[in-house]
């Protein structure tokens, strides 16, 4: 593991976290000036920047409406990032009123709302950990999930975050292996398809002084992050394609994204 895994003790002002990024990008007001500057950098790169953040978080209600209407009642929402539009909880209990959601981010912004949000009784709750500490983050999840029945494994634009160094493909694996046969893994990562080396290394250049550094990937990289397990219809496509082309023009900064059934 790297040296990135502490879990911040305080809310640091001074430098950019991608949780406050992510919120200021999405019209939130959970962000400070360091959070809102570095957003301005990237949006300067690249204006459809903003875009790819709205698409990418319609991409989560439709994999997370689609699965409730599959009959999944349970969501382990991976780097879950600051209360937004369509929370996971909000959309999956539109469908299923029972569901129930485990949120899992390691930013102290989120904690601090989270304390204030979330209610078991409600179906919701929040471990406080890093995603790579897969044991605590399960033993969190259990307090309200049953693991021997099917789970949504949700990992949204949280794998660019973790580095090739801390293998986010055997994360996801040692996650996978914890949960039901009929479980689902749904992934969406931010993508070097159609980005400028020169762009990539700019709006990555922008996190070097975040808590976690962008890792921008391949389509084969983001297709190996599920491993053996078999994509569902239509495989890994651009956010907006999933489930069905929708006909958005394809965005300069492209966030992939796919859901798979373990067998
Ligand atoms: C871009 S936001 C995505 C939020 C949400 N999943 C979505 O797609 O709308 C990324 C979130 O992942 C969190 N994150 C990044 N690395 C993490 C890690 N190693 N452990 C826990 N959370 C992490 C950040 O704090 C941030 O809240």
């Amino acid at each position: 593991m790297s040296r990135d895994q502490r879990l911040p003790a305080q809310i640091d002002t001074e430098h950019p976290s991608p949780a406050r990024v992510y919120d200021y990008v999405l019209g939130g007001k959970d962000n400070y000036a360091a959070d809102r500057e570095a957003a301005g950098r990237v949006l300067e790169l690249e204006p459809h920047a903003r875009d790819s953040a709205v698409e990418n978080r319609r991409f989560l209600a439709r994999v997370v409406k689609h699965l409730a209407e599959q009959g999944i009642e349970q969501f382990l929402d991976l780097g879950s990032g600051l209360p937004t539009m369509d929370n996971v909880h909000r959309v999956a209990q539109r469908h299923v009123p029972d569901a129930r959601v485990v949120y899992v981010d390691f930013d102290p912004m989120v904690l601090a709302h989270a304390r204030a949000l979330v209610n078991p009784d409600e179906g919701v709750t929040y471990v406080h950990s890093d995603i790579r500490d897969v044991a605590k983050v399960l033993e969190g999840a259990r307090g309200l999930l049953d693991l021997s029945k099917p789970v949504a494994l949700l990992a949204i634009a949280v794998l660019h975050f973790v580095p090739d160094e801390d293998d986010p493909a055997g994360l996801v694996a040692a996650y996978a292996r914890q949960l039901a046969c009929g479980s689902r893994v749904a992934i969406s990562c931010a993508s070097t398809e159609d980005v400028s080396p020169e762009l990539i290394a700019r709006i990555r250049s922008v996190y070097d002084n975040a808590p976690s550094p962008l890792y921008l990937r391949p389509r084969d990289r983001i297709r190996s992050l599920f491993g053996n397990l078999e994509l569902l219809e239509p495989g890994l496509v651009h956010v907006t394609d999933w489930p069905v082309p929708s006909g958005t023009p394809r965005l300069p900064l492209t966030m992939l994204g796919g859901v798979a059934m373990i067998p």
